[in-house]
């Protein structure tokens, strides 16, 4: 984690008030006074500031608090990517909260989203669609999987509306081996970052290393059509992040202040090996699976089911430079949330169902 946020009982003395929340009673079985920042509206997963020992709070008492707080915050945001892996849990926190989420999607029947969501049809490529999409909004959530020559006209016209931009990115800037293999969509996200840098937006740049969703993509076909899972690289250590993880520091840095210029490299609490991965899915749903090792040429055939060339070949670059040392862990997200981040296993018990057959 680059920095901190400035979010501290101390540095807001002279500007919070303070709220007696007994809503928690039923549920947490304490009431507790908490010092909100005056600044903060619909302020969501309110914790005492990190180390205090107070986690993310139920969304009943997120509620309660939104209720009580008034001030000039971020209330109404766009999720640009609001339907994919990351984008769909940060809307729904943002909706649990009672927040103005607005969602973008390029196929409204598909969006699947809860109803309290106003999900607005735009399209990244087609920048005169965005206009409408970004109307009113003060702050977007930005996950980018568009092409490259969509970055500067969608750029433009979300500087032109939003005060605050919090973009998914990559861990671009740490020196670990896995994170600094040739990668062909790397020139791309450099060249949204600087243009966000120059935006003069208010921005957080988070840094995600390794999804544990990947393993959707990557094994639970082959678990759910048998035991045996093959795969390169076995030994390459990686730290998962769940996803719902990574949508609340987004959620933080959108509603918060104190994240500006702010770069978030997240990761799981554990370094585990790819072994490791797959054998805990497997004892989560009561298989044994047998795991075998299959060469990088091989790989490269048969991996092409989960995407392009260019990509499978950035994943196998990565793995096996990561070979041979720990995977890079960080503790952002607890600093962030206040609460820790969830481990692989507990990503797999919340996700078992798509392993099983
Ligand atoms: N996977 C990893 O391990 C990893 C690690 C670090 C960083 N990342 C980064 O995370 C990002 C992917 O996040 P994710 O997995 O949450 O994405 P995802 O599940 O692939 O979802 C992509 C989202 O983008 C939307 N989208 C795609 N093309 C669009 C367009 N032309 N206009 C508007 N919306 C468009 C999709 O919406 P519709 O299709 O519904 O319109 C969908 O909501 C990438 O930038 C990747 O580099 C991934």
């Amino acid at each position: 984690m680059s920095r901190r946020p400035s979010f501290s009982r101390s540095s807001l003395a002279a500007s919070t008030m303070s709220v007696t929340v007994r809503a928690g009673e039923r549920k947490m079985g304490r009431s507790k006074d908490f010092e909100v920042p005056r600044g903060i509206s619909n302020l969501p997963y309110y914790s005492q500031p990190p180390g205090a020992g107070c986690g993310a709070l139920d969304v009943e008492l997120i509620c309660r608090i939104s209720e009580l707080v008034e001030g000039p915050g971020m209330n109404r945001i766009l999720v640009i990517g609001g339907t994919g892996t990351v984008g769909r849990q940060g809307v729904s926190r943002l909706a649990a909260t009672g927040a103005r989420v607005r969602a973008m999607a390029r196929n409204l029947g598909a969006a699947r989203l809860p109803p309290q969501v106003e999900v607005v049809r735009g399209d990244l490529t087609l920048p005169e669609t965005l206009d409408g999409c970004l109307d009113g909004i003060d702050a977007v959530f930005l996950v980018w999987t568009a092409p490259a020559t969509a970055v500067a006209p969608a750029l433009e016209r979300i500087t032109k509306h939003a005060r605050r931009i919090v973009f998914l990115s990559a861990p671009l800037k740490t020196p670990h081996p896995l994170f600094q293999q040739p990668n062909p969509l790397r020139a791309m996200v450099e060249q949204i970052e600087r243009l966000i840098e120059t935006s003069g937006l208010q921005w957080t740049f988070l840094r995600p290393g390794m999804f544990a969703a990947n393993a959707l993509n990557w094994w639970a076909p082959q678990i759910r059509a048998g035991d045996v899972v093959r795969w390169p690289y076995l030994a390459a250590p990686t730290a998962p992040i769940d996803e719902r993880d990574i949508a609340a520091v987004a959620v933080r840095a959108l509603y918060e202040d104190g994240h500006d210029r702010a770069e978030y490299v997240l990761t799981g609490p554990q370094s585990l090996g790819q072994f490791e991965q797959v054998s805990a899915i497997g004892r989560v749903i009561g298989r044994s699976l047998r795991i075998e090792e299959i060469s990088p040429d091989e790989a490269q055939r048969e991996l092409l089911r989960i995407g392009p060339l260019v990509a499978v070949n950035m994943l196998l670059s990565a793995w096996a430079a990561a070979i041979g040392q720990p995977a890079h862990v960080t503790s952002t997200v607890a600093e962030i949330t206040g609460a820790p981040a969830k481990t692989f296993l507990d990503w797999a018990t919340d996700n078992a169902a798509e392993f099983r057959a």
